[in-house]
């Protein structure tokens, strides 16, 4: 089993969240389980230009260090997405990283993937931003098997009660991949934003024709619209 963790702090893997990396690693080091971590901060990923040229001819303007990182996640069982709590979203180097792969989500690349969101912050209203990234890993087809969030404040005082709770869902996305698990509960939403997509694409024919084209090629058991 390959996994991949993304890690969005602008503090890369030396402040809290690095903190709660480390206890993840060490928890699937000790089943054999190969994990590949990206800290974001570390690495040179540029903001989304708003071009669409992804869209229209299936590759970035920019040459930097956010390729590899999807590849990473492209050749994984499945991934952990983390970042803190930044004004009730994620950082802005998380963001770049999830808005790069715009055209990526359209196709549906990571459909079947499975996901672990986890969100660190300060106090323990951190629902908005842990809504942000589970949502979207869904959006991008992701099973997401858990949803963890974990506060500075409760590390202080319920650190065993919360260090469980982390390990429970990193247990969580290893029983899932290697049971294949099918959450009835994603199914018909992940089916609706499936369709979605192909819907979409279907109207973008002219504009986004890489897309188009790869949609085809990627998914030829839901073809697109005709005219
Ligand atoms: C700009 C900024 C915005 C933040 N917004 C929130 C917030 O809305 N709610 C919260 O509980 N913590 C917030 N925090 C605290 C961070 O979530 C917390 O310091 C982070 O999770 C620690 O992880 P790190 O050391 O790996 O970066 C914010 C911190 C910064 C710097």
């Amino acid at each position: 089993m390959k996994l991949t963790m993304v890690a969005g702090s602008p503090h890369g893997l030396s402040g809290f969240g690095g903190k709660m990396a480390a206890i993840i690693e060490d928890r699937l080091r000790r089943q054999g389980i190969a994990l590949e971590t990206f800290a974001l901060a570390d690495m040179s990923i540029r903001t989304c230009a708003g071009c669409y040229v992804c869209c229209k001819k299936g590759a970035c303007i920019f040459d930097d260090d956010w390729q590899a990182v999807y590849d990473a996640m492209l050749g994984a069982d499945g991934f952990i997405w983390m970042a803190p709590n930044y004004t009730f979203n994620v950082p802005a180097e998380m963001k770049a990283f999830i808005d790069r792969g715009f055209s990526n989500m359209h196709l549906q690349l990571l459909k079947g993937k499975y996901a672990l969101p986890v969100i660190t912050s300060g106090s323990w209203v951190l629902e908005d931003a842990l809504d942000y990234l589970s949502k979207t890993l869904h959006r991008n087809g992701c099973w997401v098997v858990d949803r963890i969030g974990i506060s500075m404040a409760e590390w202080a005082m319920v650190q065993e009660e919360k260090r469980a709770q982390l390990l429970a869902g990193v247990d969580r996305l290893v029983a899932a991949i290697a049971g294949q698990r099918i959450f009835e509960d994603q199914v018909e939403s992940l089916k609706e934003m499936f369709e979605m997509w192909r819907a979409y694409l279907s109207h973008f024919k002219d504009e986004y024709p890489h897309e188009c084209q790869s949609w085809i090629r990627r998914w030829p058991d839901a073809p697109l619209d005709e005219g």
